[in-house]
């Protein structure tokens, strides 16, 4: 499944964000404001179950979050800044780390650090990370927390392009895929074209 967010102040933001004269200041502002809206539609899938409550005037039959509660996991660099989004609607969310860059030369995702729990079967998984490109990282992120027993899976991304969700798609069929805007190419050096450049640069102003 894969759904683009098309919210207009989504994409207001996402245009911004594409914006080479964007500076990293609001580059992160954005990044976590769009992070936050397309966030409530990413969590629109969560479980609920009753809680009864007493206004000041009398009892109301309302509801609570209910298993499988969400967990949140940064790929590191970039997706700090999603995570910290999402932890502001869920904040009693754990959250997992996943440290991976790509290989310059062959765009392969090298692995530097890892923090998951043991068992994320009981868990909704959202996996954030602004970019997904040829989908390397993705597809190793999901494979490690497949091996921690993780089946519902959903991936975050703003930006992807049209090859990496297919090929994300093609290597797990099972995972839902969000994004906040899909383009139709990659350059020679994986970068998504036209994009928005380096996320992890332009966020972390290095
Ligand atoms: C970027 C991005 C993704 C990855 C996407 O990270 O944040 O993790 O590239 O590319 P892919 O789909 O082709 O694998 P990068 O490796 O540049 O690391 P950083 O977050 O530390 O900048
Ligand atoms: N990583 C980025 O930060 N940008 C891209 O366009 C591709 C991968």
């Amino acid at each position: 499944m894969k759904k683009i967010i098309e919210h207009p102040l989504v994409q207001r933001d996402v245009t911004q964000l594409r914006n080479k004269n964007t500076n990293s200041e609001d580059f992160r502002r954005l990044a976590k404001r769009a992070s936050i809206i397309a966030g409530v539609e990413v969590l629109s899938g969560l479980e609920i179950c009753r809680e009864d409550v007493v206004t000041p005037l009398g009892p109301f039959p309302g509801i609570k979050i209910s298993k499988p509660f969400p967990y949140f996991v940064s790929i590191m660099r970039a997706g700090s800044i999603m995570t910290d989004a999402l932890h502001n609607l869920y904040p009693e969310a754990s959250i997992g780390h996943i440290g991976l860059s790509r290989n310059h030369d062959t765009l392969e995702p090298s692995q530097y650090y890892l923090n998951l729990a043991d068992d994320l079967s009981e868990l909704m998984v959202v996996i954030c990370d602004p970019m997904l490109a040829t989908a390397g990282s993705a597809i190793h992120s999901i494979n490690l927390l497949k091996q921690k027993h993780a089946s519902n899976i959903i991936f975050f991304s703003l930006l992807a392009s049209k090859y990496g969700v297919e090929r994300l798609s093609e290597a797990h069929p099972d995972i839902k895929i969000f994004t906040c805007a899909m383009d139709e190419e990659l350059n020679d050096h994986g970068y998504i074209l036209p994009g928005l450049g380096d996320a992890g640069d332009r966020l972390f102003n290095t």
